[in-house]
């Protein structure tokens, strides 16, 4: 009886947290990488809630970007939330260089490690809120046995590797999927969507509590508009 209660009001919270404002998570993969500070400033100035930061290694997939001296230099001028996406195998060997530069958060790829459960224990034994992923053709079910060990699920909505693709109708409905499982399992974990989120997909982003956006938010004339445009449709 008592679990019942603690259920429905569980259920009745995740209704309320999702009924709130999308918060918005620029991609800066998108941004103008010889200004890249300036560009974080111009996002924090814009509305952004937190940052999303595309680590590929080339390996994982066919694209190289950015690591820790990066992300070190971001953490000194700017207050928001570093979340870290990381596209690369055997993330393992790199959470801890992660952490200690300042990511907020470190999302894995299931399909980069053999362990999954060890890998997102050894992010938050780091103190660094453990986020997990998949691409759009990995079945959504493979992520509900770690949920529990989440801070944060992120569904791609493209191919993971590069900015500006066009998100992928088919892999949407994992949001509600995931959703209904949290819900089933009393997990509160906020869903992030990554993947050609623009004010003509938004509409089918309804059940995610973080969108991330890179080109969308990046090519507009103004960043503030862009993302006021996110939050409140
Ligand atoms: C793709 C990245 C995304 C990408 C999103 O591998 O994970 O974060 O930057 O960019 P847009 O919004 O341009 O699809
Ligand atoms: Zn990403």
């Amino acid at each position: 009886m008592l679990k019942d209660v603690t259920d429905r009001i569980k259920c009745f919270m995740n209704t309320m947290f999702h009924s709130n404002k999308k918060l918005v998570a620029p991609s800066i993969l998108s941004a103008d990488f010889s200004r890249l500070g300036e560009e974080v400033k111009a996002m924090e100035q814009a509305g952004a809630d937190r940052l999303h930061i595309d680590v590929m290694d080339g390996h994982f997939v066919p694209n190289l970007t950015i690591g820790v001296p990066v992300i070190k230099s971001l953490k000194k001028i700017t207050k928001l939330p570093l979340d870290v996406h990381l596209m690369v195998n055997e993330p393992e060997s790199m959470i801890s260089s992660f952490a200690s530069v300042g990511a907020d958060s470190i999302t894995v790829h299931l399909e980069s490690t053999k362990d999954t459960g060890k890998v997102l224990e050894q992010i938050r034994y780091t103190n660094v809120q453990a986020g997990l992923t998949l691409k759009p053709e990995t079945p959504v079910e493979k992520l509900f046995p770690f949920l529990h060990q989440l801070d944060l699920v992120l569904i791609m909505t493209v191919e993971p590797g590069f900015g500006g693709q066009s998100l992928l109708p088919e892999a949407v409905a994992k949001i509600s999927q995931v959703r209904k499982e949290l819900d089933r399992q009393s997990l509160t974990v906020p869903i992030h969507v990554d993947g050609g989120v623009n004010d003509e997909t938004l509409p089918l982003l309804s059940s995610a509590d973080v969108l991330v956006s890179g080109h969308f938010i990046f090519k507009h004339q103004s960043y503030k508009e862009a993302i006021s445009i996110l939050k409140t449709q």
